[in-house]
Parts: structure tokens; C-alpha cells; sequence
């Protein structure tokens, strides 16, 4: 069981933001990373969507026996993860569920979120924070432009910028003391909102994440520590598409380039 591979998933590339610190923090463990480029954006899609995509990517890594399931994305774990958590036998690990009780702790009074109209919608952020700490005042603010930006290698051309600008004035008017990247893509966009804004203000929960997700799985006994893997990549549209960001490759392979396996679900 503690060979048994991870799985991990997202829309596209956001989710390897995860990934990068899972990898960071446990380089041993045996990855297995999923993008649904087919379905992407999850942000707009409605409920039922989101179930069966997740339902599809579940049974996926079921058939290949992982002993966990990290749900990189705030989306589908705002909203098909309650649906979905007592059907499968392995761990599962939803990201906003699994980072709000650390943040919550921290007292601070003012939060904002930035994330997809979805996890917007559904107050994902507001209301797990709220279990915690009723008293923090919460501002969720939707991106819809941002998945984009990255996806398709956007961020520095002046329309991206100006986007990133206004959505980022609106958050600072809220004047929160942290700001919470409520969207896997978005820690992407962080060389650029570093510089509009103060540089500790952002809370990237891909941190807390891997933290939890090492403690759990070490608490279990679940942790591999014998044997060496290279992580799988899997996407359900053009694989060429799929450019993992350099800083990600640099941290696996040194830099070579992967093509990710096309698959069917
Ligand atoms: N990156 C995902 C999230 O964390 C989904 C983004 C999208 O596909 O809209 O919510």
C-alpha cells in the first residue's frame, strides 16, 4: 500500500502548483497527475458536470490503485467533493476542506479570496473558514479571466495585466490582510500581483496543502519511503497543449520535456 501511487487532479495545468509541493515536500512518492483539458474551465460548469468529471477522474485512479486522492482544484472540491467522499476506499484529499482550520487559526480579521465564479458561488471559502473563526469577515471575489491568462501563457501581455490590476484594486479596497488564491492557477499569476501589491499579503494554500496531505499520510503509515518513481502525467485533450511550466520540469526531470498521455474517460 505505501508504494501505491497518488493521484492528482485538476482542470489543466493549475493542479501542478500541488503538485510541485507534494513533490517538494515527499519527492519519493509515486504521482500520477491528471489535467482534464477536455472540460476545462471547471469554473463555469454546473453541478452535475463536475460531479461526473470527478466521478470519471476518481474511478480512474481507482483502477490504478492509488492510495489517495489530492483534489487540486477549489472547484470540484467546493462542489462535488461532499457527493463524492464516502464512495471510494482510499484517502481523499479536497483543498479547501483540508486548509481552512490553519488559516482560520491564525487570527486575522479580514480575508479575501480570490477563485472561480463557482467556489464563489457556493461561499466554499467562506463557510469552512467560518467553522473556525466566525468573526473573520470574509470578501470572495470571482476571476473568470485568470484560468485563461495561464492556460494559455497570457500573463505578461497588457490586456492580462490590466485584468489582473482591476480585480486586484477591487480585493485591496476590502483592505484584507491576507488574500487567499483560491484557485489553483492563480499562484501562477504571483510574480505579477507581487508587484501590484504587498508581497506577503497572498496566502498560496498549495503550502498548507502539502503540509496536511504529509501529516495525514504519515500518521497513517502511508508514506513510501523505499522505492523512486517518476510522476505520470495524463490529460483528456491534445497532450502537445499541455505545457508543464518550466520551474515544474526543472524540479523533476531537470528540464526535459514531458508529453502527457492522452486519455479517454
Ligand atoms: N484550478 C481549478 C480550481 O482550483 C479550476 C479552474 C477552472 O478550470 O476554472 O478551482
Amino acid at each position: 500500500m505505501n508504494n501505491s501511487p497518488i493521484g492528482i487532479f485538476d482542470s489543466g495545468i493549475g493542479g501542478l502548483s500541488v503538485f510541485s509541493e507534494l513533490f517538494r515536500i515527499m519527492p519519493e512518492e509515486n504521482y500520477l497527475y491528471f489535467g482534464d483539458t477536455k472540460n476545462l474551465p471547471y469554473g463555469d460548469k454546473s453541478k452535475d458536470e463536475l460531479i461526473a468529471f470527478s466521478k470519471n477522474i476518481f474511478d480512474f485512479f481507482e483502477y490504478r490503485n492509488v492510495k489517495a486522492v489530492v483534489m487540486a482544484c477549489n472547484t470540484t472540491s467546493a462542489i462535488a467533493y461532499n457527493v463524492l467522499k464516502e464512495k471510494y476506499d482510499f484517502k481523499i484529499y479536497p483543498i479547501v476542506q483540508s486548509i481552512c482550520k490553519n488559516i482560520a487559526q491564525e487570527n486575522y480579521k479580514k480575508i479575501g479570496v480570490f477563485a472561480t465564479h463557482n467556489t464563489v458561488e457556493n461561499h466554499a471559502y467562506r463557510n469552512e473558514l467560518h467553522k473556525y473563526n466566525s468573526d473573520i469577515e470574509v470578501f470572495e471575489l470571482a476571476c473568470p479571466d485568470w484560468v485563461n491568462i495561464v492556460e494559455n501563457s497570457l500573463k505578461y501581455n497588457l490586456v492580462s495585466i490590466g485584468n489582473i490590476k482591476l480585480q486586484l484594486n477591487k480585493m485591496l479596497e476590502f483592505n484584507p490582510e491576507k488574500i487567499i488564491l483560491g484557485c489553483t492557477h492563480y499562484p501562477y499569476l504571483l510574480d505579477i500581483l507581487k508587484i501590484l501589491a504587498s508581497d506577503d499579503i497572498f496566502i498560496n494554500p498549495a503550502e498548507y496543502f502539502a503540509l496536511h496531505i504529509y501529516k495525514d499520510l504519515q500518521e497513517a503509515d502511508l508514506l513510501n519511503t523505499h522505492q523512486n518513481f517518476s510522476p505520470k502525467f495524463y490529460v483528456s485533450s491534445d497532450p502537445e497543449q499541455f505545457k508543464i511550466p518550466s520551474e515544474i520540469l526543472q524540479k523533476i526531470n531537470n528540464n526535459e520535456k514531458i508529453i502527457p498521455i492522452r486519455i479517454t474517460l
